[in-house]
């Protein structure tokens, strides 16, 4: 009989040595901010979208997928185990990772779902959410982060040759030659239109557990190098054990903070969950492509107060009222409600004088 659970989203699971979620982090399950409409991470997610519809051409079962609603609880099976990463792997970590129990943890990477995808038949897909890592906070790390994770797939002939730094032992290393190609020039393609034809970046030789050979792609950001993504062939014994025989893979992920922080000039990576509409106003675009650059709001709290009134009109006819909610803030210092409320009755009364309307 198990004695303690935990309740996450209204669902019990049962609690043990390795749980070390907290109900502050369970606060951010559900809150899918790579949807909501004018965060920024909503509007780079929909960029990404975009430049795969259109660049993605080759044929599937079906063309292109996307997936942006998956639960973040996941097994360690399909976090680590399906992705070949090693039992002592420092990634699984208890200080690394938010577990729901020693079975169960928030994800910590969207490539969790690659192989449950797989396994239902698709070919490409693009799969999008809030991955889940231990880490200080500071301006550019959040123990929450959105990352969007794609996996298409080609046809391939087998061979039995040696692994090796350039290619696993299964492929040949024209195929290998040729997914390299088609990766890179995919990913350079979607830094450019995000970032402009003549953004400058470099690919780094990586080590990933589920992919081999293994690249970063590194864009050159205010002077600096600046990790974009990893990415890489995908290891056939992942494939294999899906499903998909006499199939070679490509994969990446990224991180939505990192390129929209970049894009927009926002400064801390905190300022995503900011629910402020001083902030949130900035991304109300109806054009995912018009540049933005933030500017920055007072980090003192807003205070609203409503202004509600009937229009002027003759007696007779029917009412009309209107309601506004006036946004207070000062930039140097928090403003009490009893002063807020003196420059409300102000304005209220100009606009009395000004315009004959009646204060409900
Ligand atoms: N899952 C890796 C990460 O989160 C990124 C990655 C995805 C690398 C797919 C290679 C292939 O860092």
């Amino acid at each position: 009989k198990s004695e303690s659970t935990v309740r996450i989203n209204d669902k019990e699971f049962n609690a043990d040595d390795f749980t070390n979620i907290t109900p502050k982090i369970s606060s951010y399950l559900g809150q899918n901010l790579h949807l909501q409409k004018h965060n920024p991470l909503s509007l780079v997610r929909q960029r990404i979208v975009n430049y795969f519809y259109s660049s993605f051409t080759h044929g599937g079962n079906p063309s292109f997928s996307v997936y942006d609603n998956l639960s973040p609880i996941v097994t360690t099976r399909q976090n680590f185990d399906e992705l070949l990463i090693p039992a002592d792997h420092p990634s699984r970590a208890k200080s690394d990772c938010y577990y729901v129990n020693r079975g169960t943890l928030l994800r910590a990477h969207m490539t969790a779902h690659q192989s449950e995808l797989l396994k239902s038949g698709l070919d490409n897909f693009l799969m999008i959410g809030d991955v889940y890592r231990r880490d200080e906070i500071d301006s550019t790390h959040f123990p929450v982060f959105h990352q969007p994770s794609f996996d298409p797939e080609h046809p391939h002939k087998f061979t039995n040759s040696i692994s090796d730094a350039m290619k696993q032992s299964c492929h040949t290393l024209e195929a290998t030659k040729l997914m390299e190609a088609q990766l890179k020039n995919h990913l350079i393609g979607l830094v450019q239109t995000l970032f402009g034809e003549n953004i400058e970046h470099r690919w780094v030789e990586e080590y990933f557990p589920f992919t081999h050979p293994s690249w970063e792609l590194e864009i050159l950001y205010e002077g600096k190098w600046m990790e974009v993504l990893g990415c890489g062939i995908v290891r056939n014994e992942i494939l294999a054990n899906a499903g998909p025989n006499h199939s070679i893979a490509y994969a990446f992920g990224l991180g939505l903070e990192r390129l929209a922080m970049a894009l927009y000039k926002i400064p801390d990576i905190r300022l995503m969950w900011s629910k402020d509409s001083g902030f949130l106003s900035q991304f109300q675009t109806n054009d995912i492509n018009t540049k933005i650059t933030y500017k920055p709001v007072s980090s003192y709290p807003q205070c609203v107060n409503d202004i509600s009134f009937w229009l002027p009109g003759n007696e007779s006819s029917k009412k009309h009222s209107l309601c506004y909610s006036i946004v207070y803030r000062h930039l140097e210092r928090t403003l009490t409600q009893a002063e807020v409320n003196r420059v409300h009755k102000e304005i209220e009364q100009a606009a009395v004088n000004a315009f004959n309307i009646v204060i409900r």
